[in-house]
């Protein structure tokens, strides 16, 4: 496996650090969790049907709804594997996940799981986890905003614990360096193509203002094109986002050519030097990402290679177990309270 560094100004620390994290990882998420296409089919055959008829409501009222229950089902997997930990509210006995920095004020959807949850509970009860609810919603997402489809192996648990301090640590942010990011999903037993196609999902919602401001007052014109369109979309967000402050919650589309269609436009504006986040331009621009900058290109000119790799990439992802939730964890009645 090649890695994105490359030159010899490097030293050699990071390189070895990469390659011990990357063993590290792959011996975490060694053994392949007991998931199955078909673990509900004795006991809630309609499972699927359900979560596919409410994401319809919920996108058709809202495609912003798509992005929200991807992004959800993400955090969910960086933190104690994809165990619904991220859905857990804080109580006076648990901390949890939302409040952490890169969740807090940004991260929804949870209303759609409790809507979904309660459909299920009123047809099987007390037998579809959370963590396969987020996981099998975040497909139909995707689905109902464009491609790919793929199938979704289930039988996950739902913890009774949750981590805001691995919700800290583990998931990457904006303005993190690209070894940084790389390192957190080797971490995750996740490469770095895997790293390249799943940022795709960044084709569909928004980010906040405080996400992105340091790059549009940062190296925006730098790595852009600088076309009237360019110069245009710079110039709105800059209003939207002033350098000195202020409209941190204010929103703007990541892909502001097709924000509401999962297409591979997100890779056409990286080559563009349009990215909207520092971390996502960096896989393109950065002088450390060989590897990645070949990926963004690939992708951006073969939308098909980027569905099956993405596709490929969810179930990966979905596939980070939390193993001590598959000894100890439940099926939870109320995807925000461990049960009584
Ligand atoms: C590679 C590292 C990643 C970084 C640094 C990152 C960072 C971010 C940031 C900063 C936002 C905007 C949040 C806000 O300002 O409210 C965002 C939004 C989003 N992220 Fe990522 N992300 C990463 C990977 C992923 C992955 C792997 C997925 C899913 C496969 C994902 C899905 C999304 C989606 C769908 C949104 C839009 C959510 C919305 O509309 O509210 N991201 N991400
Ligand atoms: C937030 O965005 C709105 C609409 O674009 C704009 O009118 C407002 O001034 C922005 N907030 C700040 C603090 O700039
Ligand atoms: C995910 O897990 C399933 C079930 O354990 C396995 O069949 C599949 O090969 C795994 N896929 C990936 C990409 O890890």
């Amino acid at each position: 496996m090649a890695f994105p560094l490359q030159g010899p100004k490097l030293p050699k620390l990071p390189f070895s650090v990469l390659i011990i994290i990357s063993i590290l990882g792959r011996s975490l998420h060694a053994s392949e969790p007991p998931l199955t296409l078909d673990h509900y089919a004795p006991t809630c055959p309609g499972v699927f049907e359900i979560i596919k008829k409410e994401m319809e409501c919920e996108v058709l009222s809202d495609p912003r709804n798509a992005a929200l229950i991807v992004r959800l089902h993400f955090h969910d997997c960086f933190v104690q594997g994809c165990d619904g930990s991220v859905l857990l509210d804080d109580t006076i006995t648990l901390q949890g996940e939302k409040k952490a920095s890169a969740s807090i004020n940004s991260l929804g959807g949870f209303k759609i799981i409790d809507r979904i949850k309660n459909k299920i509970e009123s047809e099987c009860p007390g037998i579809v986890s959370c963590a396969d609810i987020l996981t099998i919603a975040a497909r139909d997402a995707v689905l109902l905003v464009g491609e790919p489809y793929w199938d979704v192996p289930v039988g996950r648990k739902d913890s009774k614990t949750a981590s805001f301090e691995l919700a800290e640590s583990n998931i990457p942010t904006a303005d993190e360096s690209l070894l940084s990011i790389i390192t957190k999903f080797l971490y995750q037993g996740l490469s770095v193509t895997d790293l390249v196609a799943l940022s795709g999902a960044h084709t569909i919602g928004t980010a906040r203002c405080a996400s992105f401001r340091a790059r549009i007052y940062g190296d925006f014109e730098t790595t852009s094109d600088r076309s009237p369109v360019s110069e245009t979309h710079l110039n709105s967000l800059k209003s939207m986002c002033p350098a000195t402050g202020g409209g941190d919650n204010n929103i703007s589309a990541m892909d502001y050519v097709t924000p509401n269609l999962f297409d591979n436009s997100f890779y056409h504006l990286l080559l563009k030097g349009d990215g909207l986040l520092n971390s996502d331009q960096e896989l393109y621009s950065s002088m450390l990402g060989l590897e990645t900058k070949n990926l963004v290109i690939k992708y951006a000119h073969d939308p098909v290679a980027f569905f099956q790799q993405f596709s490929y990439s969810m179930v990966k992802m979905g596939n980070i177990t939390n193993p001590d939730s598959f000894v100890n964890g439940e099926i939870r009645t109320d995807c925000r309270f461990i049960n009584a």
